[in-house]
């Protein structure tokens, strides 16, 4: 039989298992995100919860899970703007698929099942994000899925005494 895969908006019920997962992908991938496992890993339950209330405004932001068989193997944060001038820029953080399950599409998938929903539904016109220089796995994936370079902070990351730039990408969803 196989896999079921599906993509859905996280809300307070599954921060047990978003808070599983988002320590295990501060601990594998511990220069792909700007928070660290030391900081989260002391942080209380109810944070979790509170992470996935706070950004949870239903149909298009929030944290979206991807779920296999039910189990949730990775995630993406879609971020509301609340400034008026600014309703028509959706950003995207935080995405991590879990080890196991890589290379299988699964962030294509996760990431084009949001940038559809902000397009259809909140009138997105353009996504930003962003990812690390030393991150060439993150970087060719939003390429391939049409995001284009516009920029570089350099030596916005300092962690353990080791900079790195943050490349700032934007897909056009209206030119
Ligand atoms: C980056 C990440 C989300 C990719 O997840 P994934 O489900 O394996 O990605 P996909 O299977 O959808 O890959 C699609 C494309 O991305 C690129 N890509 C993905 N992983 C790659 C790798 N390790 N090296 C080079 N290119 C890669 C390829 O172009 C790939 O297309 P292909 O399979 O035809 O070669 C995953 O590796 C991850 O969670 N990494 C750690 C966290 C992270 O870096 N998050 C991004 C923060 S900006």
């Amino acid at each position: 039989m196989s896999d079921s895969v599906t993509i859905r908006l996280l809300d307070k019920q599954d921060a047990p298992a978003y808070q599983q997962l988002r320590l295990q992908s501060l601990q594998t991938d511990p220069d792909a995100f700007l928070s660290s496992y030391e900081a989260e890993s002391r942080l209380h339950d109810t944070a979790f919860v509170e992470h996935l209330d706070w950004a949870y405004h239903p149909p298009c932001f929030g944290y979206f899970g991807i779920f296999v068989n039910d189990k949730l193997v990775g995630y993406i944060q879609a971020g509301k703007n609340f400034l008026e001038k600014q309703e028509h820029v959706g950003s995207l953080y935080n995405l991590y698929v879990s080890k196991e399950f890589r290379h299988q599409g699964l962030a294509s998938r996760l990431i084009n099942h949001v940038v559809g929903l902000l397009r259809q539904e909140a009138e997105i016109e353009r996504v930003f994000l962003s990812c690390t220089a030393r991150n060439p796995a993150a970087y060719k994936l939003y390429r391939k899925l049409g995001f284009k370079r516009i920029g570089v902070k350099a030596r916005a990351i300092k962690w353990n005494g080791q900079y790195d730039d943050e490349i700032e990408m934007v897909k056009l969803l209206l030119e």
